[in-house]
């Protein structure tokens, strides 16, 4: 029996997420809801390059909420403050649909409080799951880094340190209002919790931490921010548009997980246009290392397989397989939100 999948929206990921359950034997496409007007009434195939689905697009999320579906893939645009999607997602679910997300919720129990409750209690209504996965939030700290330090009688720390170009992203409202590219320098402070895209990201970054914290049995105290921005030491052309001279185009995003006073788990995210501030000329896309007995130092690259010529990129389609792999994880799952486990491997049964 397939699973039937809802597609919610389709930028570059969600694009990605819909093509890999078009071309999946035990999925199909049960409905696709998108934001921008241009794309409603499009058929899923055409959106996803791939032949006609029969089933088209829609901005009505009444239309949506009544399918009959297995899961919704939630693939929305960040925006602040992080949670800012849960009314969406609460919909969903208490619909009776499961929910996997790119965009966090890999431990919303952190949270506690009245957000956890009105997540869990929408789940309840509609005997749902709510799973988050994607590759950072999602993979290589919850899942990658976790698991490696099964090798260590003692682990003092752990730092993943991501290095991603964003040189071909293309959308100009991603790159520039929700990562804050281009932003003058005196417009720009990471620091301040309040700041677009600190807002969007630090929730969703900490909760990373208190997964890896949840499955380290660490007591995670408090997370601390130690961000920075650089200014563009060029004008930079770059896919979204242009970043003038002295304008931001290198965030370093540095999360620390505090435990027992002490920094043990820590995030650093180097999004960048110019190379001219990183620490190493050629970085990996993650260099997980733990210190500890014994320690650690994994550098982890993705590759297309060979002959793809397609303009999609390795991360592209690691996303989608971090999403479909999830998806008899959500949806065998008791009712309720989930911590995601510490492995979700393909499986060539599916
Ligand atoms: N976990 C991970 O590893 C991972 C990796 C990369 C990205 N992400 C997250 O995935 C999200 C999508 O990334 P992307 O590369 O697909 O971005 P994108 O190309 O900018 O696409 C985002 C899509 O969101 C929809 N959208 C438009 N206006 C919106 C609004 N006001 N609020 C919410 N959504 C709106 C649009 O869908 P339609 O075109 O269908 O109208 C748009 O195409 C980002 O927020 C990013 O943080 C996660």
């Amino acid at each position: 029996m397939a699973y039937r999948v809802i597609q919610w929206a389709t930028g570059g990921m969600g694009k990605n997420c819909l093509r890999a359950v078009i071309d999946h034997p035990a999925m199909e496409v049960a409905g696709v809801y998108v934001y921008g007007q241009g794309k409603v009434g499009q058929d899923a195939g055409d959106i996803a390059r791939r032949p006609e689905t029969g089933i088209h697009a829609t901005n009505d999320i009444e239309e949506i909420l009544s399918l009959d579906a297995d899961v919704v893939i939630h693939a929305a645009r960040i925006s602040p403050p992080y949670g800012s999607h849960d009314a969406d997602l609460i919909r969903l679910l208490a619909s009776g649909k499961n929910v996997i997300s790119i965009n966090g919720f890999t431990h919303p129990a952190h949270w506690g409080g009245e957000r956890l409750a009105r997540l869990e209690a929408a789940c309840q209504q509609g005997n749902s799951s709510l799973l988050g996965a994607g590759l950072n939030p999602g993979f290589v700290g919850e899942q990658l880094a976790t698991v490696a330090t099964g090798v260590c009688s003692a682990v003092d720390h752990v730092e993943i340190v991501e290095s991603v170009s964003c040189v071909p992203v293309r959308n100009p409202d991603y790159v520039f209002k929700a990562l804050g590219f281009g932003a003058k320098p005196s417009d720009a402070d990471p620091n301040n919790p309040s700041w677009g895209p600190a807002a969007s990201l630090n929730g969703m970054y900490e909760e990373v931490l208190a997964a890896m914290a949840a499955h380290l049995d660490m007591a995670l105290e408090a997370v601390v921010t130690e961000h920075r921005a650089f200014p563009a030491t060029q004008d930079l052309t770059v896919a979204a548009g242009l970043i003038p001279k002295d304008t931001i185009g290198h965030y370093r995003w540095r999360w620390r997980g505090i435990v027992g006073g002490k920094s043990r788990l820590t995030m650093t995210i180097h999004w960048f246009m110019e190379t001219a501030h990183l620490d190493e000329d050629q970085p990996s896309l993650w260099t997980v290392r733990i210190e500890g007995q014994p320690g650690l130092v994994m550098r982890v690259e993705l590759e297309k397989r060979a002959g793809d010529t397609s303009p999609t990129s390795a991360e592209q389609i690691a996303v989608a397989g971090t999403v479909i792999n999830a998806i008899p994880h959500v949806c065998e799952a008791p009712a309720g939100v989930m911590l995601r486990p510490l492995a979700t491997p393909f499986s060539d049964r599916l």
